[in-house]
This record gives C-alpha cells, sequence and structure tokens, in this order.
C-alpha cells in the first residue's frame, strides 16, 4: 500500500467530512488499517472457500465503498441501519464489525439471492452469484450475528415490514439490483423513514439517472463517490445524502 494511496484517502475522507459537516473520519480508519481485526476476520471467512482465490488481505482490497460504510457508521453511531443487497456478506461485515466497536445499533439486511445453481437474481446486467451451496450473508461470522437481521427476499416487498418495526432509521444503503425501478423505489420508500441527521447512501449510481433524479426531487445536492479514489480517472460510483 503507498503513502499516496493513503492521501488520496484521507483528503477524500476530509472532503466528506467537511459536507456531511461531521468529525474528521479520517480517524477511523486507522482502525481497520493494517493487520486489523476487520482484516483478520475477512481472510477467516473466506479461508475454506475455494470461489475466493485471494486468502490474504489488505484494506485497500475491499473498496472505498467498504472503507467509507465503515467510518459512516463509527462517526454516526446508528441504532438502525437498513441495507439492500448482502451477497456473500463482506459489507455487511464491515458495518457489523463497526456496530460492535459502537456497542450500539443494528443492522437489518435484505437480499433476494443470487444462487449459484440458479443464477444471478439481479436484471441490471450484474452476473455474479454465491458460491455453490452459499447462502447470502454466508461470509459473516458468528460472533457479528448477535446484531444482525437477515431477510430474504426482494427489497420493496420487504421494506414495508421493516419500515412498520422501525418506522425512524438512521442510515439507508442501496446495493442490491440497480435498475431504475427497483433504485428510484428503494429510495422513495426510505427517505421519509430517515432521522433528521441520518443518512442515505446508493451503490452503483452511474448505472442509470435513478440517484440524480431522486436527489432533484428532494431538493439535495448528494456527495457522489469515485470507485477507487487513488485512480484519477475511476468514474462516479456511490453517492451519499445527509437528511437535514
Ligand atoms: C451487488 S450485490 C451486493 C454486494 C454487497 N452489498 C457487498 O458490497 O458486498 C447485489 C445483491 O443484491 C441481491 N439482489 C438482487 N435483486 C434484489 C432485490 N430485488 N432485492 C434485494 N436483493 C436483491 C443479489 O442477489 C446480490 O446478492
Amino acid at each position: 500500500m503507498s503513502n499516496n494511496k493513503e492521501e488520496k484517502l484521507f483528503d477524500f475522507l476530509r472532503r466528506l467530512s467537511e459536507y456531511l459537516e461531521c468529525m474528521d473520519l479520517v480517524k477511523y480508519f486507522d482502525e481497520i488499517n493494517g493487520k486489523s481485526e476487520i482484516i483478520l476476520d475477512m481472510e477467516n471467512s473466506v479461508k475454506d472457500e475455494p470461489f475466493f482465490e485471494t486468502k490474504k488481505f489488505e484494506i485497500f482490497d475491499f473498496r472505498l465503498f467498504r472503507i467509507v460504510n465503515y467510518v459512516l457508521v463509527r462517526e454516526f453511531k446508528p441504532n438502525v441501519f437498513i441495507e439492500t443487497g448482502v451477497m456473500h456478506g463482506l459489507t455487511s461485515q464491515f458495518l457489523l464489525h463497526a456496530i460492535t466497536r459502537n456497542q450500539s445499533g443494528k443492522l437489518i439486511s435484505i437480499d433476494y439471492p443470487s444462487y449459484y445453481e440458479t443464477g444471478p437474481s439481479n436484471k441490471d446486467g450484474y452476473m455474479e452469484t454465491l458460491p455453490p451451496k452459499r447462502e447470502p450473508g454466508w461470509a459473516v461470522l458468528e460472533k457479528y450475528k448477535p446484531n444482525w437481521e437477515l431477510l430474504i427476499g426482494k427489497s420493496v416487498d420487504k421494506l414495508p415490514e421493516v419500515f412498520e418495526q422501525h418506522p425512524v432509521i438512521d442510515i439507508f444503503l442501496h446495493d442490491s439490483e440497480h435498475t431504475y425501478e427497483t433504485m428510484w423505489n428503494e429510495l422513495t420508500m426510505s427517505w421519509d423513514k430517515i432521522k433528521k441527521g441520518g443518512l442515505l447512501i446508493c451503490d452503483n449510481i452511474d448505472n442509470n439517472t435513478s440517484f440524480f433524479d431522486f436527489c432533484r426531487k428532494i431538493n439535495q445536492i448528494p456527495f457522489v463517490c469515485p470507485q477507487d479514489v487513488s485512480d484519477n480517472n475511476s468514474k462516479i460510483r456511490f453517492g451519499i445524502v445527509k437528511h437535514k
């Protein structure tokens, strides 16, 4: 890992901290850098799974998206975090690690499974599936499960029952099916449930215009993030909006 990569990440996190009007998010990065607990957890999760050829990781193997989600949970200390789209559970495990460190909060994840045996459930061209004979979230370690609820089904079908139980949420994260319709429906269903000061996070905002159309509808300027902060040519990838 080059220092240059870290410096670019720190710059990026400082700009994000300004947008969110929060404390400097950089301080949380140290917790997951190096051979940290979450990196060892990730290695432990995949050690017996041939689908994952790489068995040793460093933090930058996990995408800016997961690093950002981790630091946001540490700073915003959500009571209720809702995530759509789980697959192996790699992002879920980052979120749960942050929640565990916070010593408070709960993650509710929704996934409509893409089984190896039956193929991808996404209708957006995303072709990845679970490894053979695996269930969504298989990579999440037992130690994280007390703060986790995993619901199986289509996000738009499951969200009403989640919001009935949790009429006010802290953070909503979309990363399920990136069609215009599913993204628009998830964003519109969740926005009014997010408390003042809470966050909406949306991955794959470059797939279609739904996220930007939604931001126009709610009259908010989003913070847009690249796939890789160290690559100047990286396309934008995910967006964040604070409910002010
Ligand atoms: C991009 S992957 C999620 C990756 C995960 N968020 C991560 O970062 O590790 C998309 C997931 O959404 C699931 N999915 C597809 N359509 C869905 C839907 N309508 N509702 C909920 N989940 C869906 C897929 O089966 C897949 O597991």
